[in-house]
């Protein structure tokens, strides 16, 4: 065992980021292995694919989803829809290792009991970035969102429930978990674009999974 393991295996601390949002280092390291054979599972029903948003832009994120509804973006608008407008078919199942994550995760951060219906993967190639938005598409406003990093590390950027605050820059690695409600449910939050890279279980991707109550 090498330095930097004995080191990443130990609780390195939660960091809050804002009142009701925490970064929970390396929560998720220990069953990534499994998020991400489940993560190919969802996408061999629901294959990633590219959104075009409402403004005519098409996301370098590709995403997919599994769970009771999935979010999507149309020429019409951003909804969550129960059956993938790829397809035709239901999302499928969220997986058992998902569910007890994101629970466990909440649950760490102050938000028992939460009982996700969407669960929203994306996926990053090295140049893809999400640009600082709010999640304000789901109907339930007191559900946190949980949000996992696997695979190449990413820079989020979190700001506050306005545009113009200054975001703060937080490194995501494999592993980590972000979660934010309460009073930061509206926070505004994205991704600058992903560096080159490699790792180990991913290749050159970085990838999100981020689990929602809408309903
Ligand atoms: C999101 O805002 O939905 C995803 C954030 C991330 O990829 O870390
Ligand atoms: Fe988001």
């Amino acid at each position: 065992m090498s330095m930097g393991d004995l080191f990443s295996g130990m609780t390195q601390g939660n960091e809050q980021l804002a009142p009701g949002a925490w970064l929970l280092r390396g929560f998720a390291r220990d069953v990534a292995t499994i998020l991400l054979r489940d993560v190919a599972s969802v996408a061999e029903i629901a294959p990633f694919r590219h959104l075009v948003t409402p403004g005519g832009y098409t996301m370098s994120v590709a995403m997919t989803n599994c769970g009771r509804v999935g979010w999507t973006s149309e020429a019409r608008g951003y909804r969550y829809a129960s059956t993938d407008p790829g397809t035709g078919r239901q999302w499928p199942d969220l997986p058992d290792s998902f569910a007890d994550l994101a629970r466990r995760a909440a649950e760490t951060a102050g938000f028992p009991d939460f009982d996700p219906d969407a669960c929203l993967i994306n996926r990053y190639v090295p140049g893809s970035r999400l640009s600082l938005h709010q999640d304000r598409d789901e109907n339930d406003r007191t559900a946190p969102i949980v949000s996992v990093s696997l695979g190449l590390p990413a820079v989020f950027q979190f700001g506050g429930l306005s545009r113009t605050d200054r975001p703060a820059r937080y490194r995501l690695e494999h592993g980590d978990v972000v979660v934010w409600g309460g009073p930061s449910r509206f926070a505004y939050h994205g991704v600058l674009p992903v560096a080159d890279g490699y790792h180990p279980e991913t290749g050159n991707l970085r990838i999100n999974i981020t689990f929602r109550k809408v309903f």
